[in-house]
């Protein structure tokens, strides 16, 4: 059997597409409809024209999805698809923070569970954190579940940042180290080196840019030769995109489990059985839709 002529059919039999983001394996970028950073593709869920929704991505992107369409019924391939860093951050932890700091907004970072999300003032994704932040009304600002983004937002807003919880963090860029940095200045003397915001501070400090996964496509054109700082799929990305410039991956172990296990196999099996659906309590999904569209507003 051909799974991707299979996919193919079952996708025009049912009237589905399938959204998918920079760090899907190769074969999955290949087959989707839309490729995109988080906020890219929470934008494109707002209008989608078709039935079903199926996000090949990590959990929180496709209860995004369901949440912005709650009449679309939204399919997650495997339930393995999670973010390791979302699951960080539980509600005791932002009732902590605004007990100490009543006044301060919630910003949450959109890898985060649809439950915590319901207790956010505001979501924001690395391509428009910072604009996000320095547009609210107050100085004191309650930011998780990412520490790196929330010192990366710190750095470029004149407001005091409080992360929760504490050393929250995404494992997969955690990998990068400052021995990375250097092997690329040896290796590639003519390359820049293009940065995650959830990297380290001192691989940020390091950085010729730093963008969103939707920044580093968006500027990989001001430059021919790049390292990329962030999950290892992102070079097939880029290079499928712009196929006479080059692109290294900074360490091939910066590798998304919950990203990556999902496969063709699973894609297919979900179209024809419809399954994993996403459902979000109604109650959760209200408040948390609050915050998406707040984000989406000032974006
Ligand atoms: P982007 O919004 O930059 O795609 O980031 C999402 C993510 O999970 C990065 O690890
Ligand atoms: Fe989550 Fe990190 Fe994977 Fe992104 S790369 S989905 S932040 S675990």
């Amino acid at each position: 059997m051909d799974l991707v002529e299979e996919i193919i059919k079952l996708k025009e039999e049912k009237n589905a597409i399938i959204l998918a983001h920079n760090y899907q394996l190769p074969e999955i970028q290949d087959i989707a409809d839309f490729i995109g950073d988080s906020l890219e593709l929470a934008r494109k869920a707002v209008n989608v024209d078709a039935d079903i929704i199926l996000f090949a991505g990590v959990d929180f992107m496709a209860e995004t999805a369901k949440i912005l369409n709650p009449d679309k019924k939204v399919l997650l391939p495997t339930k393995k698809a999670t973010c390791a860093m979302a699951n960080m951050l539980k509600v005791e932890h932002i009732l902590e923070a605004k007990k100490k700091y009543p006044d301060a907004p919630v910003v949450l970072y959109v890898n985060t569970t649809a439950e915590c999300k319901a207790y956010a003032d505001v979501t924001v994704t690395s391509a428009n954190a910072a604009k996000i932040v320095s547009k609210l009304d107050a100085d004191t600002i309650i930011f998780g579940p990412d520490n790196n983004l929330a010192y990366y937002v710190a750095k470029r807003t004149n407001k005091r940042i409080i992360p929760i919880p504490e050393g929250g963090h995404c494992y997969v860029h955690k990998k990068f180290t400052l021995e990375d940095v250097e092997r690329a200045r040896k290796l590639y003397p003519n390359a820049k080196l293009i940065v995650h915001p959830e990297c380290n501070p001192e691989i940020q400090e390091k950085a010729d840019l730093i963008a969103s996964t939707g920044g580093m496509v968006k500027n990989a054109c001001l430059h021919n030769e790049w390292v990329v700082f962030t999950e290892k799929e992102m070079v097939y990305r880029l290079q499928k995109l712009y196929p006479n410039k080059k692109f290294y991956p900074a360490n091939e172990d910066a590798f998304c489990i919950g990203m990556k296990a999902i496969t063709l196999k699973h894609i297919y099996e979900s179209l024809r059985d419809e399954k994993y659906e996403i459902e979000v309590p109604k109650d959760i999904a209200k408040r948390a839709r609050k915050a998406i569209e707040r984000m989406l507003e000032l974006s």
